[in-house]
């Protein structure tokens, strides 16, 4: 008989990547477990129906996260957006620490696109290559992934889409790389597969490459009206370090560089184009921000 697969630990299991990570895991028949904070909240609650063992509580709590991580074939590890960067550089250093300390035999960390060679001084923007590096100096076998821009950032309420317009961070012409949230678990299923061809490996992942003018034909095409694209206005960027950190990533940053999609498509299979994806799992999302009622 087939010896049983260990589990796989998926942190941040109830937000956008985890959450597409366990579905892939369990989908590929990996045995889950996820940390969440609230046990009876609906995701959790879902994850749980869908046979993923919980643990409850935070990644601040070191007893419970190693409790989590014993006897782990793999662990997940994305961190939420929302930290400040001190924060975040602590518990991606001490969840990628417990995690070497547990002896797990493949590490994901979800860093992000926009990280580069060299830190840029800005504590917010050098928080996730602090914890590439750190991690790149432990015992353990560690795939770090940097997914593009997300199909869902595109389709937020409140960017331009009530107006008839999209707005990003491109020029009409230049082109940008986004990656829906849901190959993002297909990818780092693939990545748990594949420990030896994965394991040591840093790889950008992306879903699909457009220009702006490509945008615009396919939210009209979708939409079934026109929609217009135009990149932020100078003065939205100037006033938003952020964004503007972003615009010059895609003008001749990190952002900027070419992921092959083809190599992609070779991990992926079932990789979504954007036109796929807004048509159907980023259709209530559009609806939502075109000001319709979800269908
Ligand atoms: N590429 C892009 O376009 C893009 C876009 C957005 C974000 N990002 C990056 O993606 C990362 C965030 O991932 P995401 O969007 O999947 O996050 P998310 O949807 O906000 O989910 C965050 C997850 O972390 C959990 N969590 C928060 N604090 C916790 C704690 N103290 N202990 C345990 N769990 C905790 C949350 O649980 P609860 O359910 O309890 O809140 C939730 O499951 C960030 O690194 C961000 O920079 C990238």
């Amino acid at each position: 008989m087939a010896k049983a697969r260990r589990p796989i630990l998926i942190l941040g299991a109830t937000g956008q990547q985890g959450g597409s990570v366990a579905k892939a895991l369990l989908r590929a028949g990996w045995p889950a477990r996820a940390l969440v904070r609230d046990p009876v909240a609906p995701a959790a609650i879902a994850l749980r129906d869908a046979g993923v063992e919980l643990f409850s509580g935070s990644f601040e709590d070191t007893r419970l996260v190693r409790a989590a991580m014993k006897n782990t074939h793999g662990i997940f590890s994305v961190l939420p957006a929302n930290l400040a960067a001190d924060d975040e550089v602590r518990y991606g250093i001490s969840i990628a620490d417990l995690a070497a300390e547990s002896g797990v035999t493949h590490f994901v960390y979800s860093s992000g696109a926009s990280v580069g060679d060299t830190l840029t001084g800005v504590a917010r923007f050098d928080a996730k290559p602090r914890i590439e590096a750190h991690l790149r100096t432990l015992p353990i076998i560690a795939t770090i992934v940097r997914p593009m821009i997300f199909m869902e950032m595109l389709v937020r309420p409140g960017f331009g889409l009530e107006n008839g317009r999209v707005l990003s961070l491109i020029r009409p012409e230049q082109s940008i790389q986004l990656i829906a949230v849901e190959d993002v678990g297909k990818f780092i299923a693939a990545m748990f597969a594949d420990r030896a061809r994965f394991g040591g490996v840093t790889l950008k992942i992306a879903s699909d490459r457009l220009a702006g003018r490509d945008l615009e034909a396919a939210f009209s095409e979708v939409a079934g009206r026109p929609i217009s694209y135009a990149r932020f206005p100078d003065d939205v960027l100037e006033a938003n370090a952020d964004l503007a950190h972003m615009a010059r990533s895609l003008e001749d940053g990190p952002l900027a560089e070419h992921v092959d999609l083809n190599a992609m498509r070779e991990i992926n299979p079932e990789i979504l184009s954007f036109r796929s994806w807004l048509a159907t799992r980023g259709r209530n999302a559009l609806n939502e921000a075109l000001g319709a009622s979800a269908t």
